[in-house]
């Protein structure tokens, strides 16, 4: 699968989200940092403002949902406009259900893991799973530093993908930059969130660009996307 780009609007001018928006066109997707303040703390936006952004742009919206009760709230954001909806595993009462109600609503349907949470447990799971991200910080705020401790879940989740023959997208959130791509793609992630990196680059739509061909070579030379 090609690799992804989804700038992170967590990143841009809150009062201008439409210009933010075709700022970056030629972004894959919009990320969406939905958060509640009992989940992450910290506050952003929720389904008001994912309606009025998805009519304001073409780019597809991918919603990643840091709220608890996200059995409650994610099919409402599928409602809203979002083409993608990701919800935390660990806010989830009944991860199966959701996804197949998100995927019934006809969006794609993806869960997170926050960095404490192992795959290993929700392996059963993935084939009712679009995308799986692995948060590559703790959620809650842009500009953190990138763990690379994370990179061997990485890795062990390309495997699972590979084992059972999954087109999962597999996407990295979190101090994802031109320093730290090149590692997410190797280890097997091939979409990536960026916020900070894109959103306070003197040209987002450049700096997309640039994210594109790193992650793009990096991705030709890893083992992971060679040897089938
Ligand atoms: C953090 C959010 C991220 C955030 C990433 O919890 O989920 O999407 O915007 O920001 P950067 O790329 O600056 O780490
Ligand atoms: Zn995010």
């Amino acid at each position: 699968m090609a690799v992804q780009i989804n700038p992170s609007i967590l990143s841009a001018d809150f009062a201008r989200l439409a210009e933010e928006a075709k700022a970056v066109e030629g972004a894959d997707w919009l990320h969406v940092d939905v958060m509640d303040n009992h989940f992450v703390p910290n506050l952003t936006l929720g389904v008001p403002v994912v309606e009025s952004l998805a009519r304001a742009t073409d780019t597809p919206l991918d919603c990643h949902l840091m709220i608890e009760d996200a059995d409650r709230w994610a099919p409402q954001y599928v409602e809203a406009g979002a083409s993608s909806v990701t919800f935390h595993v660990e806010a989830a009462g009944a991860p199966v259900r959701l996804a197949r109600e998100i995927r019934a609503k006809g969006a794609r349907a993806s869960m997170a893991l926050k960095p404490a949470t192992p795959i290993e447990p929700y392996e059963d799971l993935l084939p009712e799973l679009d995308m799986l991200l692995i948060m590559t910080v703790e959620p809650g705020f842009g500009g953190q530093s990138f763990l690379d401790i994370m990179l061997p879940k990485i890795r062990r989740t390309r495997e699972l993908i590979k084992k059972h023959g999954l087109e999962l997208w597999l996407q990295v959130d979190g101090g994802v930059s031109a320093s730290t791509i090149e590692r997410c793609a190797d280890a097997g992630a091939d979409v990536f969130v960026a916020g900070s990196a894109v959103y306070g680059a003197s040209d987002p739509a450049a700096a997309v660009r640039a994210l594109r061909t790193q992650a793009e070579v990096a991705t030709g030379k890893a083992s992971w996307a060679c040897d089938h």
